[in-house]
């Protein structure tokens, strides 16, 4: 199975996806656990130029030809190898956040970065856990960890509402694929949501 994890930032999925790695690898599965932008070697170079710098450092248009340079990269050196070894693949992330972060933030790009990812990518996960939290929170993460990586976060509380609504209409619109999960709890609180809904 190909399994990615979704949600705004601070939301908590990175854990959740190492927490289901960790728990499909202690029942026996061969799993990889890996993460976007990244999750290959010119992915990761990929990932510097993305996160890093000014909210203005690249055009929205600029920035969605990355971020699917960095997919088709980890697709066929990291993702596309594991599937067919029959090894289960759990990603940090994946073509949802650039439906949401860059397509449902600037409504006039939907159908580009739609058409992009048909022409490029071409394939979906086979389940998607959004985990979902108030934006308030997962600022506050954010801001307490620090770092150089912060480029989408300084973006603001009305940016993180507006992915969380994106990432529920993506929800609304494919419920067999995408589902939502409740954040809120401790992260072995949310892991059992996962779980149960796996
Ligand atoms: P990530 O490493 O998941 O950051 P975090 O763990 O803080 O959530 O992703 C880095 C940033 O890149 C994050 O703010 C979301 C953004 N992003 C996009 O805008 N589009 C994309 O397609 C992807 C994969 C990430």
């Amino acid at each position: 199975m190909f399994i990615s994890f979704e949600g705004i930032d601070g939301s908590g999925k990175s854990t959740q996806a190492r927490l289901l790695a960790d728990a499909l690898r202690a029942e026996g599965h061969d799993v990889v656990l890996t993460r976007e932008p990244g999750g290959s070697d010119g992915a990761e170079a990929i990932r510097r130029l993305l996160v890093e710098g000014g909210t203005d450092r690249w055009s929205a248009e600029t920035e969605i030809l990355l971020f699917n340079a960095a997919r088709r990269d980890h697709l066929e050196r990291t993702i596309m190898p594991a599937l067919k070894a029959g090894k289960t693949v759990v990603s940090d992330r994946f073509a949802d956040s650039t439906r949401v972060y860059q397509g449902a933030t600037r409504g006039d790009l939907t159908e580009t970065v739609e058409a992009l990812h048909q022409l490029m990518i071409g394939i979906e996960p086979d389940r998607t856990f959004v985990i979902d939290i108030e934006p308030r929170i997962g600022l506050g993460r954010g801001v307490a960890r620090g770092g150089a990586e912060d480029r989408f976060e300084s973006m603001g509380l009305g940016f993180q509402e507006t992915l969380r609504t994106g990432f529920a209409a993506l929800a609304h619109a494919d419920p067999t694929r995408v589902r939502l999960i409740d954040g809120s709890g401790t992260a072995e609180e949310v892991a059992s949501r996962v779980r149960a809904t796996l």
